[in-house]
Formats: C-alpha cells, sequence, structure tokens
C-alpha cells in the first residue's frame, strides 16, 4: 500500500495571491479524484504535490518520507501528466519516450526498450512509434502522456484535466486505461467533470477557492443527501422569483420547462423528492460555499 499524507498545505504564489489555503488530504492505491471549477487550484495542489513548486508551509508526506526534506524519493517513484504539455518537440514518439526514460534515470538500455515497447503497446501506439508526437491527435497525445507518465514504474501518478479537448470515445479509451493501472497505484485524478469522478474514483475531494470543501466516498457524500433534494419545473421567466426563495443547485432547461432542483431538509411545497446524484453533492458544496 502506498499513502500520501498531505497535511496543512498553503501555498502563496510570489504575487501575493493564495491558491491552496490550509489543504489536508490522506490519499491511499487506488484513483481518487480532485474535483473543482476553472480556478479553484487543482492545477496549483498538483505541481506542489509533484515538486514544481514549493509550498509556503505545511507538508507532504509520500510513503513515510517528507517531500520537502528528501525530493528525489518522490520524483522516483512519480507519474506526472500535467494539464499543459507545451510544445513537443520534433522528434518521434519512441525517442521522446527513450529521452524521458533517461531523464528518469532507466539506464539500462535493454530495459528501457523493453518498457517504452510495453507501454507503448498498452497506450496502444505501437503503430505511431515512428511518428513525430507534434501530429498526434489529441486522443493519441494524451496517451502518450500516459505512456511517459508510466515510465519506470510510478507508485503514484499525478493526471492534470486529462480529458479535457477528447472526443467521448477518446474520453472512454483514456479512463478505462486510467482504471487498469490504478490498482497497486494511487492515482489522483484532476478535473472538472463530475461524470469522471462518478465512473472512476473511489475517492474524491472537492476543491474551489483553494480550499478542500468535502472529501470522501462518492457513494457516501451522495447517500448524505438522500431525501434532501427536490425539484420542481417552472417557467423559465419564474426563475427569479424562485432564486430568492430557494437555493437552487442546479437548472435544467427541457423544452420550454425549466427543471430546477434545491436542497431542504423538508419537502419545499409543490416540489418532488428526486434520487440524489453525485451532481447534487458537487453543486450543492459549491452553493453552500459561495
Ligand atoms: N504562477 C502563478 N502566479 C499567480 N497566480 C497563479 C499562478 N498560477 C495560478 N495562479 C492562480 O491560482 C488560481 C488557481 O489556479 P489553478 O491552480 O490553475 O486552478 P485550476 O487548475 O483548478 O483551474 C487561479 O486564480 C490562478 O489565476
Ligand atoms: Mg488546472
Amino acid at each position: 500500500m502506498n499513502t500520501l499524507t498531505i497535511n496543512q498545505l498553503s501555498l502563496t504564489y510570489k504575487n501575493g495571491f493564495q491558491a491552496i489555503k490550509n489543504i489536508s488530504l490522506e490519499i491511499g492505491n487506488g484513483m481518487f479524484g480532485l474535483l473543482g471549477p476553472n480556478g479553484a487550484g487543482k492545477s496549483s495542489l498538483m505541481k506542489t504535490i509533484v515538486g514544481l513548486q514549493k509550498p509556503t508551509s505545511g507538508s507532504i508526506v509520500f510513503n513515510g518520507t517528507d517531500v520537502s526534506k528528501d525530493p528525489d524519493h518522490i520524483k522516483k517513484n512519480l507519474g506526472f501528466l500535467p494539464q499543459d504539455f507545451g510544445v513537443y518537440p520534433k522528434v518521434s514518439a519512441y525517442d521522446l519516450l527513450e529521452h524521458i526514460a533517461i531523464l528518469k534515470g532507466i539506464m539500462n538500455r535493454s530495459e528501457r526498450k523493453n518498457q517504452i515497447m510495453n507501454l507503448l503497446e498498452k497506450v496502444n501506439l505501437l503503430d505511431f512509434k515512428n511518428k513525430e508526437v507534434h501530429t498526434f491527435s489529441g486522443g493519441m497525445k494524451q496517451r502518450f502522456g500516459v505512456a511517459q507518465a508510466l515510465l519506470g514504474d510510478p507508485k503514484i501518478i499525478i493526471v492534470d484535466e486529462p480529458t479535457a479537448g477528447l472526443d467521448p470515445e477518446e474520453r472512454n479509451r483514456f479512463n478505462s486505461l486510467l482504471n487498469d493501472i490504478s490498482k497497486d497505484v494511487i492515482v489522483i485524478l484532476s478535473t472538472h467533470l463530475v461524470e469522471d469522478v462518478r465512473n472512476l474514483c473511489s475517492e474524491m475531494a472537492i476543491m474551489n477557492k483553494g480550499h478542500i470543501l468535502r472529501k470522501g466516498n462518492p457513494n457516501e457524500l451522495i447517500a448524505e443527501l438522500e431525501h434532501k433534494i427536490w425539484s420542481k419545473s417552472i417557467d423559465k421567466h419564474e426563475l427569479e422569483h424562485y432564486q430568492s426563495d430557494y437555493r437552487i443547485i442546479s437548472r435544467q432547461l427541457v423544452e420550454r420547462e425549466l427543471h430546477i432542483t434545491t436542497f431542504s431538509e423538508e419537502q419545499p411545497k409543490d416540489f418532488i423528492p428526486v434520487t440524489p446524484l453525485l451532481e447534487h453533492v458537487y453543486f450543492h458544496t459549491l452553493t453552500q460555499n459561495p
């Protein structure tokens, strides 16, 4: 079992902006979803965990070793797929993996070749190994990103908004690939898509404005909302009126009617009960902490 313990972590950027505010998390093997809207601080947190930036205070401990005291310990065991890979050099997929493998310290030539070929096969890019990565489609680039993250058999894999820009089929394929590799390692997935967390993650946290607002097992978080979510169809002109009386956690236009959903301990007049979903957990949490 691997463990990542984040303890009272804060990060203030040089311009004075505090992107991470006193975050504590305990993460073990399996897929952990970090869910939050754009600007929540997800990438800031990921980059801090992988050691690309130093926290202002607090600690990150991986398998018993404090990352700030021994940064190489986590680096040796880490795979990172950043949100923004930047530009790809004009070399083939194989050569780029070879270069990254050397940077990761895989010095034995035949072992390196073995790993690269296995990974290219795993991410379904073997046929494209001599093609330059910048010519790849979005989905192929993301799969290449997974291959480079998996070099060196990492025990902790961090993927930042990996499905942004993928079409639905590519997204499914990418998600099932993540699911396959998460059995014996920690995978931290950051996303603004509730659906990806619902389908993949056994543990999750909701982040906004630098804070962790909720954390836990998705099904348990959903169960807490049982008999507390209500909906009603209204005319869209009535929305303003309802917004002043109820905290609307979601709204959906269906033909000409607007379905509004609200959180309440008691059944509001003329509302019907709704089976809670992870979407409700997410939007309830965000509207509760504006
Ligand atoms: N290097 C930086 N300097 C100052 N502010 C930053 C820097 N990087 C990110 N931010 C700010 O921190 C906040 C969180 O950004 P980010 O971590 O990228 O959020 P997310 O990944 O959840 O969209 C944003 O308001 C962003 O503008
Ligand atoms: Mg981000």
